[in-house]
């Protein structure tokens, strides 16, 4: 079974129109894969523990609940009150621990999903394959250049399956995308784009801090990990983004879902030769260590990237552009045409075919000259007769059909994956590379203030 195999059906033409002059549109609904609808018989139920319950976690727990043929049975948190929640979402008993342990060490489970913070995402993804588990893991998937090769590492010494969680790279919308990417009707693409802006405090982590969270309900110094040790601090147990001992601030949350999404439609599976990043802390002034806003040019061997997230202003959600010569390729968040909902969207825009007449530099030519060329433009480029359209191209619009959800199909692929031996769609190397890229170069360029370049034989980033 192809983890993108998916039947599609034609154009459903909920309305066509001109949109602008020469310029067409159709309209269509994607339609999601076949894999999270397949019947698995009960012998071949894959059951897992799921290691850290906390935000998503909890998400993840409620996407599996569409996954056919799986079936939670433990969970892992350091936070009493989160056993609670993964039970209510599961709505049975299952065994919950402080330990992780525990869940590595039961024969019983074939897979883990790894949603503790980032910079747990090492020793979790080490350990879980050195017991023999197959793993799903939490983007970024590394929280060092160093953690992401031993993890690549310890997956493929023991023969692990390991899918990292950016869910768009297995979105029916991306696939689409992929597919014009693909055929080439883009032309040559010199520029990509990708914005993420968001404008609420929960969108720049600043969370509340749960009434019961203490050293008590919160095994904190197994928390910290291999961190400084510090006192309980309820702030950074919730807004960890935003210190560098365990997260990675923008790049690390959005970055590197934004280059997952760009690797996967352009099939680059390595990072770019250069990265230059720069932003800034301008309204979160709250002892935070990484910016809230944050722009990082790429240069990749045939284009570059320009990627964009802002926690001060969201004019613009989400949004991919993929500038080519022969047409533009926009993915956003939101904006689907009111007749197709909210949800994200995709649109192939084709550019002019270059063939107007040349009306900017003949304008200092002697009026006789200029009259001359007009009419030859003219005999060469007839007019359509009457009754025909002057359509030359057709914009394509593609949307998910209303409660779609990409991470449901990830696990899906993930779970396929467990159950065949079938390569996952977004695996150790490409999450590697992504989170090299996405966070790693970025954050290297922002704080060191210089470019920053990736040296493949060393496997290492440095200064221009
Ligand atoms: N794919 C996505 O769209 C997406 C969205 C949000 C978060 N994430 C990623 O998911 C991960 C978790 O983020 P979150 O927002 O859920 O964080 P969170 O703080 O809400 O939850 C993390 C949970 O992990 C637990 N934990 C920490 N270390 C542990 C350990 N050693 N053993 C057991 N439990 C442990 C904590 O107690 C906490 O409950 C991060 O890597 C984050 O980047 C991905």
């Amino acid at each position: 079974m192809k983890p993108f195999s998916m039947t599609r059906r034609d154009f459903v033409r909920l309305g066509t129109g001109s949109v602008a002059a020469g310029i067409a549109t159709k309209v269509a609904i994607l339609e999601p894969t076949f894999l999270r609808a397949a019947p698995a018989p009960a012998s071949d139920t894959v059951r897992f523990g799921i290691i850290g319950t906390g935000t998503q976690g909890c998400d993840l727990l409620r996407a599996t609940r569409s996954v056919p043929g799986i079936e939670c049975v433990a969970a892992a948190d350091l936070y009493d009150s989160r056993h609670e929640s993964a039970k209510a979402i599961l709505q049975k008993n299952i065994d919950t621990t402080r330990e992780y342990r525990r869940l590595l060490d039961r024969k019983d489970i074939d897979a883990v999903i790894v949603a503790a913070p980032d910079h747990w995402h090492r020793r979790l993804v080490v350990e879980a394959s050195q017991a023999g588990k197959d793993v799903y893991c939490e983007k970024p998937m590394s929280h060092t250049t160093e953690d992401g090769f031993a993890m690549v590492d310890a997956v493929q010494k023991n023969n692990r399956i390991c899918q990292i969680g950016s869910q768009r790279v297995s979105s029916i919308l991306y696939a689409k995308a992929k597919e014009i990417w693909d055929s080439g009707r883009l032309g040559e693409v010199d520029t990509i784009e990708a914005v993420w802006d968001r404008n609420t405090d929960s969108g720049a982590w600043v969370y509340p801090i749960p009434p019961d969270a203490n050293e008590k309900t919160i095994d904190w110094d197994t928390w910290l990990g291999d961190t400084p040790k510090r006192p309980f601090d309820g702030r950074r147990f919730v807004s960890w983004r935003c210190y560098k001992d365990y997260g990675a601030g923008l790049p690390g949350d959005l970055f590197v879902h934004l280059i997952s999404g760009i690797h996967y439609v352009t099939g680059i599976n390595a990072p770019p030769m250069r990265a230059y990043s720069t932003g800034g802390i301008y309204h979160y002034k709250d002892g935070r260590e990484f910016g809230d806003l944050q722009w990082t040019i790429y240069d990749y061997p045939k284009f570059q990237v320009v990627l964009r997230c802002n926690q001060n202003n969201k004019y613009e959600d989400q949004l991919f552009a993929f500038y080519g010569k022969k047409g533009t390729l926009f993915i956003r968040g939101e904006g689907a045409p009111a007749a197709l909902g909210a949800g994200a969207s995709l649109a192939f825009r084709p550019e002019p075919p270059f063939h107007a007449q040349e009306d900017y530099s003949v304008g200092s030519w002697p009026a006789t000259q200029r009259a001359e060329y007009v009419a030859e433009w003219k005999r060469e480029h007839p007019r359509p007769g009457p009754g025909k359209a002057e359509v030359e191209s057709e914009e394509e619009v593609y949307a998910a059909p209303s409660g779609y959800s990409d991470l449901v199909d990830h696990l899906a692929n993930f779970f396929q994956a467990v159950r065949t031996r079938k390569p996952v769609v977004e695996n150790e190397t490409f999450g590697n590379n992504a989170a090299l890229t996405g966070c790693h170069m970025s954050n290297y360029s922002y704080f060191n203030k210089t470019v920053a370049v990736w040296n493949a034989s060393s496997k290492s980033i440095t200064s221009a």
